[in-house]
């Protein structure tokens, strides 16, 4: 998209549905700002339906988890109904979930998707994962910060603690972050030497739960023996029993449906461990407990317990699905990628020690970030519920939405929106630099908000939104000054070529 196109989508009011003047929006969030849907729009009734009871649900369930899978499920409606804005219906559905409503109205569009930011129409209480809510009991009966809308006060509270958090931690963060990818890559190393080909996912995730654990709580697994060794399996199959009912896998049929998709998983399969998790917290992260209870006045179960949502779902759980597709992109590359990205590694931070600041000089290291982010969204589906009647646009229509109805938005489709991404389906390593690179930032959204948005109380965007990009820039940083090239894919090395 050339700049002159990046006005035009600006001045086409991109972002639908102005807060009113009541609102706090910060003027750093301006480009996320919704305004008033463009009046030179069509009004148009929202095409699709939800078919038959119980019978339109379990097709559309089908579809999405089966016979089409999510991409191909958004996109052939998107063909049917000539229209980015339409209703569907989303799993999970009949017949163990019976008080989930499974209708929604998909926006998939950048200009229809950016009224999920905008707090004065929607509200985010319970909408996590759409209308299913894994039972509370996985958070020892504490609804946390992701599942709160911003008009309750609780979510103030946490969401301050949150952003205080990573603030106080950031030193904490990158020593912690480089000294166990030290341990990550001499283990691979160690590996390579004996085997062609070496499975990295467990590794990697043990060093994210060591670097985050210390970074988020101050509970350093060294302390207990048992977490230090098992700390992040009970995180994987904690998350596994909340999500599985909503995501797909695509490998069992038709087990999948009947054993994945079929019911709600109970909290007690994973209770003991999460309670082992929860203890170890309470003693080692201790001044980070107690700072939740003094300086944000949360009981210390509510602190705890959101501190291991955002340690193990938000933090771990993002960064375990997000860093594997990133080292895909540059380990599988054969276009030349990884030469240009070792040249400004050694350009601009040489073989210095690495830090936040040396991380913002590299400018195609973040656009390589940013552009995975775009075309592989971590979370690829959010949702918001109508908070009043309002008009939504797309960038052709307006529709009406009624109180009370769900947005769902699939990223991967809505960061493919040819409107605004020149040559969508391409990745293109350089996207994100230059002018016209940072005017596309306003558009990436996979952090539940815009790239130049901040996160805040009034807000539902990402708290670690600044601290992913930074990690993964500073990893791929590390990545090139210890090695000239590494081989492999989103799930083992090959090859690494140390640096000369
Ligand atoms: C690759 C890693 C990550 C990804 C992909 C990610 C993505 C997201 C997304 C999409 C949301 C919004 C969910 C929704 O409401 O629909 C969110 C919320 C949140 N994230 Fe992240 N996140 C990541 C890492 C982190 C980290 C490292 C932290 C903090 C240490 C964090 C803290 C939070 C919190 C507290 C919320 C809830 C915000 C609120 O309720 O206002 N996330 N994240």
């Amino acid at each position: 998209m050339n700049s002159s196109s990046v006005a035009m989508i600006k001045s086409m009011s991109i972002s639908p549905g102005m807060p009113s003047s009541s609102s706090s929006f910060s003027s750093s969030q301006s480009l996320s700002t919704p305004s008033p849907p463009s009046t030179s729009l069509p009004l148009r009734t929202i095409p699709g339906s939800y078919g038959w009871p119980l019978l339109g649900p379990i097709s559309d369930r089908l579809d999405y988890f089966w016979f089409q899978g999510p991409e191909t499920f958004f996109k052939k409606r998107i063909e049917k109904h000539k229209s980015t804005v339409f209703r569907t219906n989303m799993p999970p559905t009949w017949p163990f979930f019976l008080g989930v409503n499974p209708n929604v109205i998909a926006v998939l569009d950048c200009k229809s998707f950016s009224h999920l930011f905008d707090m004065e129409v929607v509200e985010k209480k319970n909408t996590l994962i759409g209308d299913f809510m894994p039972s509370v009991k996985f958070t020892g009966d504490t609804r946390v910060c992701a599942y709160l809308d911003t008009s309750e006060p609780l979510h103030a509270q946490v969401k301050n603690f949150a952003i205080d958090i990573l603030k106080r931690s950031s030193k904490v963060w990158v020593t912690e972050l480089l000294s166990n990818l030290d341990i990550l890559f001499d283990t691979i190393e160690t590996k390579l030497s004996q085997s062609d080909s070496v499975s990295y996912l467990f590794p990697l995730q043990k060093c994210l739960f060591d670097f985050l654990s210390k970074s988020i709580t101050g509970a350093d697994p060294k302390m207990d023996p048992h977490i230090a060794e098992s700390g992040h399996t009970i995180l994987d199959r904690w998350l596994a029993l909340q999500i599985l009912p909503t995501v797909s896998i695509r490998v069992l049929q038709p087990l999948e449906e009947i054993f994945l998709h079929s019911f709600a998983y109970p909290s007690f399969l994973i209770g003991g461990d999460y309670k082992k998790l929860y203890k170890f917290v309470e003693k080692e992260g201790k001044e980070m407990v107690e700072r939740g209870q003094t300086e944000y006045g949360l009981s210390k179960e509510e602190t705890i317990h959101n501190l291991l949502f955002v340690l193990g779902f938000n933090a771990f759980g993002g960064f375990s699905v997000f860093l594997p597709s990133l080292i895909n992109t540059i380990a599988s590359d054969k276009t030349g990628l990884q030469q240009k990205l070792r040249n400004e590694v050694k350009e601009k931070v040489g073989s210095s020690r690495l830090s936040f600041d040396s991380v913002k000089s590299l400018e195609l290291v973040q656009s390589v970030v940013y552009e995975t982010l775009r075309l592989n969204p971590p979370v690829p589906l959010q949702y918001a519920r109508a908070r009043r009647d309002f008009q939504l646009s797309s960038h052709d229509s307006v529709f009406e939405i009624k109180k009370g109805e769900l947005l769902c938005g699939y990223q991967p489709q809505v960061m493919r929106d040819p409107k605004v991404f020149d040559d969508p389906e391409t990745f293109k390593a350089e996207r994100f630099t230059g002018e016209k690179g940072s005017d596309l930032l306003s558009y990436l959204y996979w952090s539940n908000g815009p790239q130049t948005g901040s996160p805040a109380e009034f807000n539902k965007q990402c708290a670690g939104k600044d601290y992913v990009t930074l990690t993964a820039s500073m990893i791929v940083a590390y990545v090139f000054q210890r090695y000239e090239s590494i081989t492999g894919t989103s799930s083992s090395i090959t090859a690494v070529e140390k640096a000369k």
